[in-house]
């Protein structure tokens, strides 16, 4: 028998990133030293305190259940957090877990547009951004992030009639991965703009713990006027190294959070909960490890962009986020390629640009996955390679 799959799936397909992980394959098997630095999984462990709370809760029978519903701990906590940690007040019918904010973010979609529907996503930005509206059905439509303009929305240039059209605009500072931050200006500029053309905002906040220079993050909700636009994606992921747990939540607007829980209640029974244990243990718990981590991100950042910078490739230092966005040497004009080169040349092996979006043609992306010891190497491996003086 033959299948017949939706046409939609022609979109999915792996293309450069099989090509790459065959590399990577090849390359092992060979017994070369490969340095991944194209997937954004933290190597750093969790706290014990939030390993010790999931296994006590897996430990009791009664929290195999569905759970169906966030525990009223659990909103306390993420309301707790949001006070303390961005001094933002958060109600409980504000807040709702999600399986991590990759499926919120594709999800809530189906709660915000039907099809035709316009939604704004950046370009150059993360992909999940523009796989719910598409599977919505939705027309897609990119705003530029422009190095010139410090890879911020310019609103002004969004044309009126798609600002008119448009049901959400998803925003997300620091931006994985442009690797900037945002200042308030963009923030006031935002909800302007929203508040203008009726248009909700979802902001993906999934680095906010991990910005350089000595500044603190915050949250798209500390701004005026935000919880009427709009709600925010915080994610557990990154913060707390809980990738593997899927655990972050939807924060801001009730209403929208309520349509968004008609939407799930269809298709989910709720957060596993030793999960939701893990995830009121991390957020009320001692922050030190989130701070440390941040440190040692920012170590690595310097021994990544600072060591490249030596050897003659001029990469700026990142802002924020867990990764760097460097742009490609100057004798090449494909991001793919540089990649592929890059990757047999040296067992290196980095994302490229173009995958983030047309706007990321130029750049590759490295994640900062690696102590300073393993990129000071690498560094050196670039070098002896001979690819930046092609
Ligand atoms: C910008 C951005 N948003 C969201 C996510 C997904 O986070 P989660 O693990 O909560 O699904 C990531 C993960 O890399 C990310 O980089």
């Amino acid at each position: 028998m033959k299948f017949h799959y939706a046409k939609r799936l022609d979109t999915f397909q792996a293309g450069i990133f099989s090509i790459l992980n065959e590399k990577k394959e090849e390359l092992i098997k060979q017994g070369r030293t490969v340095y991944n630095l194209s997937v954004g999984t933290p190597d750093f462990k969790p706290a014990p305190h939030v390993m010790e709370a999931f296994q006590k809760a897996c430990a009791d029978p009664e929290n195999y259940k569905y759970s169906l519903t966030d525990m009223p701990e659990l909103l306390d906590a993420v309301a707790g957090h949001y006070q303390r940690r961005y001094g933002v007040h958060v109600e409980s019918d504000e807040i709702m877990s999600i399986n991590g904010s990759q499926e919120g973010i594709a999800h809530i979609a189906l709660a915000l547009c039907d099809t035709d529907d316009v939604v704004l996503v950046p370009n150059p930005g993360y992909p999940i951004f523009s796989v719910g509206p598409f599977l919505c059905g939705a027309q897609i439509e990119t705003y530029d992030l422009k190095k010139e303009n410090h890879f911020l929305p310019d609103f002004n240039s969004i044309p009126e009639n798609i600002a008119r059209k448009a049901k959400f605009i998803i925003v997300s500072y620091p931006l994985n991965p442009v690797c900037v931050t945002a200042d308030d200006k963009m923030y006031e500029e935002l909800i302007a703009f929203a508040k203008k053309y009726e248009i909700i905002v979802l902001h993906d906040n999934a680095y906010s713990d991990i910005i350089y220079g000595g500044r603190k993050g915050g949250s798209f909700l500390a701004h005026e006027g935000a919880f009427d636009v709009g709600v925010e994606f915080y994610s557990l992921s990154k913060s707390y190294n809980l990738t593997g747990a899927r655990i972050s939540f939807v924060v801001g607007n009730s209403e929208v959070i309520k349509k968004f829980q008609t939407i799930r209640s269809q298709i989910d029974y709720g957060v596993f909960k030793p999960v939701q244990y893990g995830a009121i243990a991390a957020l009320n718990g001692p922050q030190d490890m989130v701070l440390d981590q941040c440190a040692e991100y920012e170590r690595r950042n310097k021994a990544l962009c600072g060591g490249l910078r030596n050897i003659g490739w001029n990469v700026p230092d990142s802002e924020g986020t867990m990764f760097v966005w460097a742009p490609i040497p100057e004798n090449y004009t494909s991001s793919e390629k540089f990649c592929m080169e890059l990757v047999e040349k040296t067992g290196v092996l980095c994302t490229p640009g173009s995958s983030f979006g047309s706007l990321g043609e130029g750049y590759v992306r490295f994640a900062l996955v690696r102590d300073v010891q393993a990129i000071e190497e690498m560094v050196c491996v670039i070098d002896e390679s001979g690819i930046l003086k092609k």
